[in-house]
């Protein structure tokens, strides 16, 4: 079965919330047309969503919306946080769970993780949770033991309808914001592996529909290497999203 591929912009703590509707704008010249094959999302800060969302709703663009991060409880006394349904309220699409930085800085764990995706879910929305070795365990030789540990964690609880649907994206600690990556062959690997762990617990139709986006100092110059193999749908972009034109480039290397 043919998966769609996806493109998704991180935008991390970048763009106010005018600069983030500018830059939507002027994405969407550079990738109308190509939804049909392509799904392209974009995931501001919180501050920036309802104004890029005003901007994809008004323009009636062809992009999906994300957030960057979510609390997994509907709502409560949990200062600073922000529940999934008001991200849905926003029109969002989609929540990235378990980014790397949120581990290292903010405390994310697996438990929480998994937390997170059920929520997502349960509020109708679509988790694109990350999973990815440091270099410890990479030079350990232990990447695919690690990073199948924390899927398993990840989609602990969840449906095997809510496991065809979802997101992972792979993503090396060591790759992000670095300018270095796996080879192309080694990240497939382990997308394969994520994708045999998912079907593993929950059989081979969700392991075949669910997409696995490789990210990771992703850029117009290599995308196409990474589109090229079978288990990869996509990419999660982080600096390479900022700007239009090298946002818009990778988009067309996964047509
Ligand atoms: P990068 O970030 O593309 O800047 O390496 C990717 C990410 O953190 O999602």
């Amino acid at each position: 079965m043919a998966r769609r591929p996806m493109v998704a912009g991180n935008w991390k703590m970048y763009k106010t919330a005018g600069e983030g509707a500018i830059l939507t704008q002027n994405i969407e010249p550079l990738v109308s047309g190509i939804w049909d094959d392509v799904e392209v999302v974009v995931c501001p800060p919180y501050t920036a969503l309802k104004s890029v969302s005003t901007v994809i709703e008004l323009d009636r663009l062809t992009m999906g919306l994300g957030a960057q991060d979510v609390h997994w409880e509907h709502e409560g006394a949990f200062t600073g946080a922000i529940a999934p349904r008001m991200l849905v309220d926003l029109r969002c699409d989609y929540v990235i769970i378990g980014h790397s930085e949120r581990r290292e800085y903010f405390g994310e764990t697996d438990e929480t993780v998994s937390k997170k995706a059920r929520a997502v879910f349960a509020a109708g929305m679509v988790p694109i949770v990350c999973v990815g070795e440091s270099l410890a365990v990479r030079e350990a030789e232990e990447t695919e033991t690690f990073v199948r540990g924390q899927v398993r964690a990840a989609i602990e609880g969840l449906s095997a309808e809510d496991a065809s649907r979802l997101v992972i994206a792979y993503e090396p600690v060591w790759a992000i914001g670095t300018g270095r990556t796996p080879t192309p062959e080694g990240a497939n690997d382990v997308a394969r592996s994520i994708r045999a762990t998912v079907g593993a617990t929950f059989g081979q139709p969700s392991a075949i529909s669910m997409r696995v986006l490789y990210g990771g100092s992703v850029k117009p110059e290599n995308a196409a290497m990474f589109f090229a193999e079978p288990d990869i749908d996509g990419a999660l972009v982080g600096g390479a999203a900022l700007e239009a034109s090298s946002f818009a480039a990778i988009v067309e290397a996964a047509r």
